[in-house]
Formats: C-alpha cells, structure tokens, sequence
C-alpha cells in the first residue's frame, strides 16, 4: 500500500465546509488559496474528500492521464442526466460513445450551423423593448435552447412546443439537483426529486415519438437525431433507445444553459467596457472577427460559468506534483482559480480582450471548457454560436453602455450566472448613438 500526501486544507466538519462552499462560491476558492497555496483539500458531502488544483503542470498531468488513472467523477452529471449519457459513461465506453457523437460538433457542420443561429437571434430580439433595460439571459436562453433543439432533432412540428415548455423546467431543476446529495428514502412525488423524474418521464414519452417517427423516414435528413439512429458502433450494433435518450437530453441541457449563460455576461461585460464595444461594432461593420472571437475568450476567461470540472483517482498512489493521492480521491480542477493568476494573466481581473487577439490560449491555462478526452463535445460549437449571435447582435441593435458596477455572480446550480441576469438596454442601430470613443481598447478594470 502507498503512502499517500494531501495538500493542507480547512479542517472543519464535512457539512460545514458543505454550506461554505454553497455560500462563499466566489470569494471562498481564493481565500483557500491564499492560505494554503494552489492545491488544498476539501471534505465535501457530494465528493468527500477532494483536491482542489489550480496549477497548470497539474491540470496537464490531470488532463493527460488516461482514464485507468483518472476519470470522471463517481457522483456526477449522470446522476439527473441518465445511465447513457456522455456524463455517466468511463473508460472504454465513454470513447466509444463519444467517437459516434464528435462529427455533427466539429469541421464543415458547423457551418450549416451559422443560418439557424442567425434566424433565431433575428427573432429573438425583434421582443427586445428599446431603451429600457431588460435581463437579456432569458433571450439568450431562448436562442441557444432553439437552436440545439434545431440541430438536435431538424424541424420536428408539435414536439419542439412541448420540448420548449418542458425544457427549461427539467434543466433548472436538474441542475440544482445535480449539486446535492440524492436523499437516502424516496420523499414522494412533490419533492424535487420526484418532481424531476415525473418531468423526465414526459421528455421520455416527446422523445419516443420523434425516435418512432425519424424511424419512419431518415431520408434527407441531416439533424444529431438522425445521424445517431444511423450510426453504428465498430462492431455494427446501433445505439439503444434508452441510451439515444439519455444523450439527446445530454446535449439538449449541456448545450444550452452554459452558452446562454456566457452570452449573458457577454452583454454584461460589454456594457461596462464602451471602448471594447464600440471597436467590437466597427470590426462587425467591416466584416471583421478577430477581436470578436478574442472577446468571447476574455469572457469566459473572466467569467467561466463553469467553475471546476473533476476527476476521480482511480489507481493508489497517483502522483501529483508533491502529493501523492489515494485511490478513490477526487480532483476539482479549479477553472475560476487559474483564470484567475497573476503569474499566467497580466492584471487577470481587468477585462482586456486584446491579450487573446492572434493568441491561442494555452490548453491547460484557459480552461473554461475542460480538458482532455473528456473535454466539452459542443466547444467548437458554442463558439461557433456565441460568435454569431454577438455578430448578429452588434449589426442590429446598439448595446447602451453604463456605469453601473458589474453584476455579482448567481449560482443556477451548475451554471454560474450574472445576479440580474445580464441586463441589457438597446437602441435600434438606425437611430442609434454610437458609444463614444474612448483612448484605448484595452487596460479597462471590471
Ligand atoms: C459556453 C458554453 C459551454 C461551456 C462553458 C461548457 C463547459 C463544459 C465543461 C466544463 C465540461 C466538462 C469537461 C471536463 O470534464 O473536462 C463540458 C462537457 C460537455 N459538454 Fe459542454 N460547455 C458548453 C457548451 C456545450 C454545448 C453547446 C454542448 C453540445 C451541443 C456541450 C456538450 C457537452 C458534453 C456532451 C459534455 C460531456 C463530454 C464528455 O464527458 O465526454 N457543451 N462542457
């Protein structure tokens, strides 16, 4: 048996680390830090006892090591999303699964993506009052649940009204859930657990009868539904139904909450920095993207909705950096925190989308999408869309900045969004008044 080493950390009782960590998300992980250095451990009812890293020699040992060493957490998204899901998958079977869902989220599909996301950005903001300010999150909610819900299942008539009601229900809930332990005896119908499955047992019945339909007739069709019913694993068996279920909704929730969430902060951010906004707009008006793109990376760089992705160790004694961890320990990859270190970003809290135009960000310094093999399937995807609908957004409408203080963070469960959800005020572009000009795009604290 090896000896094991964990980094120092709190010593309070597992519940009272618990409501800590519950309450003082944001300023708790620093406060941490300061005292015990870049890895401590944690003792949190969900994970037990926990690691939490935020060092990048770390995090690419994290990241590299196979899944025999490290794989996904044993309490994990799995838990509300399904036995089937990408989430709840390891080892061999999550590889085999995740190679037949990788084509639709990568290369020239993207593309045939971009018309969706435009068509529903039009429509959404056409409801957009001018001059008032309104939370622009739950907009942005609506476009990123539409257009997954396009790419996911094509036109699919009475069905996506139904999707649409139940959707958001069965993903806020879930999500809450999803950081909570499942209590031990089933407390009945009106708890939120039974609350939550009598929800996933009406998604199951909408998705049985578009599975039975596209069943009926594939024929032209190039939506993820009909892709998945026709794939076929190496040795040619198809993917159950039970299964098709389980990650239709994986991509369904995976692939709206967090790309609207970042939308939102998007605004927020932008809203609070004229001069980044008002280079933003000319760039758009000039058919340009690169300072758009660098943007979306400053975003989630300084706003990661996520903020730590986890592994389990799954042999004795893995080494890391000077510790030596048991087998069973978890690993929390702390994104807020790296994001958030002087030694890799200059002035980290200012909010400078100019430190990423021409620049790759280094895969284990930004990190707001996980990494490794089990890295976020839709990245290339979100971003696709973010880029689009912020495109869409600055050629239409103008964002009226202000000087109000930036909105503090609101914990949805998994997601961490803007408290007042991203408020927003607009002008039609015709009769707008440009932002003025101001020195410099860069340098601007948060
Ligand atoms: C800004 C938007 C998004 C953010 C910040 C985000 C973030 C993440 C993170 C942090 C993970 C865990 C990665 C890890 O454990 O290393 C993840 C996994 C995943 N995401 Fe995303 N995501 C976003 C959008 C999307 C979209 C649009 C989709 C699908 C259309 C999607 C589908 C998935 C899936 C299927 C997984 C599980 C991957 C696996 O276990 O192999 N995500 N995402």
């Amino acid at each position: 048996m090896t000896t094991t080493t964990l980094p120092p950390g709190p010593t309070a009782p597992r519940p009272v680390q618990f409501v800590y960590a519950l309450t003082h998300a944001q300023r708790g992980m620093p406060r941490m830090r300061d005292r015990y250095g870049d890895a401590f451990t944690v003792n949190l009812p969900i994970f037990g006892r926990a690691v939490v890293i935020s060092d990048p020699a770390q995090i690419r040992r994290v990241f590299t090591a196979g899944p025999e060493v490290a794989d996904n957490l044993d309490r994990n998204l799995g838990r509300v999303l399904g036995p089937g899901s990408l989430f709840a998958l390891r080892g061999e079977e999550h590889h085999r699964r995740r190679k037949l869902l990788v084509p639709p989220f990568h290369g020239r599909r993207l593309g045939a993506y971009e018309r969706i996301v435009e068509e529903e950005t039009v429509h959404e903001m056409a409801s957009w009052p001018p001059g008032r300010a309104f939370p622009v999150l739950p907009s942005t909610m609506r476009i990123t649940l539409n257009v997954i819900l396009r790419a996911v299942f094509g036109s699919a008539g009475a069905e996506f009204a139904e999707l649409r009601a139940l959707l958001p229900r069965l993903v806020t809930l879930g999500s809450r859930l999803a950081v909570l332990p499942v209590p031990a005896v089933d407390l009945g119908r009106w708890s939120p657990w039974g609350r939550f499955r009598a929800m996933r047992r009406e998604y199951d019945a909408v998705v049985d009868r578009l599975i039975a339909k596209a069943g009926r007739d594939l024929d032209g069709r190039d939506d993820i539904l009909a892709m998945m019913l026709q794939s076929r694993y190496d040795d040619g068996s198809p993917m159950s139904r039970g299964d098709i279920a389980d990650q239709l909704l994986t991509l369904l929730a995976a692939g709206h909450e967090t790309t609207a969430t970042t939308l939102a902060w998007a605004v927020e951010r932008l809203r609070r920095h004229p001069d980044v906004l008002r280079a933003l707009v000319e760039e758009a008006d000039s058919g340009g993207s690169a300072l758009r793109e660098a943007t979306i990376l400053e975003v989630q760089r300084t706003r990661p909705v996520i903020d730590m992705v986890g592994r389990q160790v799954k042999v004795d004694g893995f080494r890391l950096g000077r510790w030596t961890l048991p087998k069973g320990c978890a690993i929390l990859v702390s994104i807020a925190l790296i994001h958030d270190d002087e030694s890799l970003f200059a002035n980290p809290r200012a909010f400078d989308p100019t430190r990423f135009v021409g620049v790759r960000p280094d895969p284990y310094e930004w990190i707001p999408f996980g990494g490794g093999t089990r890295r976020c399937l839709g990245a290339a995807f979100a971003q696709m869309e973010m880029n689009v609908v912020l495109r869409t957004m600055l050629r239409d409408v103008t964002l009226v900045p202000t000087d109000e203080p930036g909105e503090r963070w609101h914990s949805r469960g998994i997601a961490n969004a803007p408290a007042a959800g991203g408020l927003a005020v607009i002008r039609g572009r015709a009769s707008a008044e440009v932002p003025p000009a101001a020195a410099t795009t860069t340098g601007t604290l948060s």
